[in-house]
């Protein structure tokens, strides 16, 4: 039986159609129509998509339409609103919508209305995150919390850091938030050495607190703690955790009271909505936090209410899939000119690449279409300066999402302005490029004799007729970054639906998880051989000669 997609009728449309299209340009394509640009933007929850500079014409956003009729679009977005088991291999819901709805609508797993918990929490953080703020929270040896450290990795620590960061023009000044991911030893030694014990309090973030990275930098961290005795006998204070494996956050030493509960029906890459987020709180306060929580809530319903042709996460999604599986461009690249969104590209891969990179539909069949593609990206200007080369004269197709708020937090002279040209001079590049006509009179212009010009000009086209998204906001507030990331959480999902896998479950990190506990055991015992392939075994080898006590 082939999967569902490979026998759509629209698929099978597309397919034809890309054929057809691939005979014009994105030039030909506006000049056909002096509209194009407006009548390809979409506005919703405070941002702008012009979506207009993308290989599309009519015939392609019917077919996209067609698409979603025919796969049941609108079904599967009320399943994941309404909390069916959508993560169908692990038997759960993806609530994290029913986190940021404040008007509290009632939504049930196992027949229990999950709202009340949610509520419960959101005070849970906001009394923890008041006590800190007003200096009340006193370490072992009766000092202030100062500095708060979250110990968690993967969802754990990627929302939160990069929302953060995001938010640096909110962050109140009284408590400062640090994060540790990697069990390199190096992050957690160059981030505590700056730190005092008596006043830092450690967040242990790990919905199953089970994640051996998080375990191990939890231990080290309660080691440095306890090197004063006065904070050992009250090692409570210092520190909470986030979890919904509570008996083993209470088995490593947390006090009931001090762990922030979370839940099954949330995914961890998800999670920045629920407890996860207390370093948000902590850092810009919860009436930010709520801000953010509400932004995303308007483009849930933006989403959830929206049909596809104007439906801003489902465009995404659908023109992201257009490249991937019919232009063979299976890398996306997230470029915001915002150095406060410098990390989002980050958060989006743990986002798209976990969800999306799947290889069986959900009948366990393999699939035989593309499904998630590797997302990448930084904060521009800098990638003009490092690789938007590629984007111009490789010969790859790299579709771009470029983002920009129109008014900065931090006016300098005309730098802003500068900066939003060169966000736009890249779109336009990437849409026009340069002909060799275009690049041979450049060159006689700047003087060069005719056969020098002929010799250098081909090395200066660009082919343009490259696409690209633009995405802006009026400005980078709290509500319009939980618009923003809510907008890529239902771009993933439109995607799953597409593709007919499940964006909420991970196995493929089972196996690497398991390797490395087998490997570990090797390089710490003296006695035991590699026993694993070649190139496995001879590595080994080198690593305990160089660690050789
Ligand atoms: O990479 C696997 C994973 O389970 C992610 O999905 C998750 O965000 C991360 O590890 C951390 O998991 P936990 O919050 O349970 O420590």
């Amino acid at each position: 039986m082939p999967p569902r997609l490979s026998s759509a009728i629209a698929w099978k449309k597309l397919q034809q159609h890309q054929k057809e299209i691939s005979r014009t340009t994105l030039s030909e394509l506006f000049a056909a129509n002096p509209r194009r640009a407006e009548q390809l933007s979409v506005e919703a929850s405070g941002l702008f998509l012009d979506y207009s500079k993308n290989l599309v014409d009519n015939k392609t956003l019917a077919l996209f339409d067609a698409l979603a009729e025919e796969l049941g679009f609108t079904a599967a977005c009320q399943a994941l609103r309404q909390g069916n088991p959508v993560n169908h291999t692990e038997n759960r819901s993806a609530l994290h919508g029913a986190l940021r709805d404040a008007h509290g609508t009632s939504v049930y797993v196992n027949d229990v209305d999950i709202t009340a918990g949610i509520q419960q929490a959101k005070v849970q953080m906001a009394e923890f995150v008041d006590a800190l703020h007003r200096g009340n929270t006193l370490g072992g040896s009766g000092k202030p919390i100062l500095d708060v450290v979250n110990i968690g990795i993967g969802g754990s620590y990627l929302g939160p850091k990069m929302v953060v960061e995001a938010l640096t023009p909110y962050q109140q000044k009284t408590v400062r938030c640090h994060f540790i991911a990697n069990i390199d030893g190096t992050e957690i030694t160059e981030v505590l050495e700056n730190l005092n014990p008596e006043t830092t309090l450690f967040i242990i973030a790990s919905k199953s607190f089970s994640t051996k990275e998080t375990l191990c930098n939890a231990i080290a961290a309660r080691k440095w703690v306890c090197q004063n005795p006065l904070l050992e006998a009250a090692i409570e204070k210092h520190f909470v955790a986030v979890s919904s494996n509570i008996p083993a956050a209470i088995e490593f030493g947390i006090k009931e009271s001090n762990v922030f509960p979370m839940w099954d029906w949330v995914g961890g890459r998800y999670s920045l909505w629920s407890t996860i987020g207390l370093p948000i709180a902590i850092a810009v306060g919860m009436t930010h936090f709520q801000a953010m929580l509400d932004g995303a809530h308007e483009m849930d319903q933006h989403f959830f209410n929206t049909k596809p042709r104007d439906n801003m996460p489902f465009l995404l999604a659908m023109l992201q899939i257009w490249y991937n599986n019919f232009f063979a461009a299976n890398s996306h690249a997230v470029i915001p000119y915002d150095h406060d969104l410098r990390s989002l590209p980050e958060y989006l891969q743990q986002l798209e690449m976990e969800s999306n990179g799947k290889r069986v539909d959900s009948t366990g069949t393999p699939v035989d279409y593309a499904t998630g593609s590797a997302i990448w990206g930084g904060a521009g200007t800098n990638g003009q300066h490092a690789y938007h080369q590629l984007f111009h004269q490789g010969t790859q197709l790299i579709p771009v999402d470029f983002i920009f708020p129109l008014t900065t937090h931090n006016p300098v002279s005309d730098h802003h302005a500068i900066l939003i040209a060169n966000c736009l001079s890249q779109s336009r590049a990437m849409l026009v490029g340069k002909t060799l006509e275009q690049a041979t009179e450049e060159l006689l212009q700047q003087g060069l004799s005719r056969d020098a010009a002929k010799k250098l000009a081909p090395h200066k086209v660009i082919p343009g007729n490259r696409p690209s998204n633009t995405l802006t906001m009026e400005e980078l507030s709290p509500a319009r970054l939980g618009a923003l990331i809510a907008l890529y959480e239902h771009k993933v999902y439109a995607q799953s639906i597409i593709w007919d896998i499940n964006a909420f479950d991970q196995w493929g990190v089972e196996l690497g998880k398991q390797i490395s506990n087998e490997i570990y055991q090797t390089l710490a015992s003296s006695d035991k051989d590699a026993h694993y392939d070649p190139s496995t075994n001879q590595l080994i080898k080198r690593f305990k000669e160089a660690n050789r006590k």
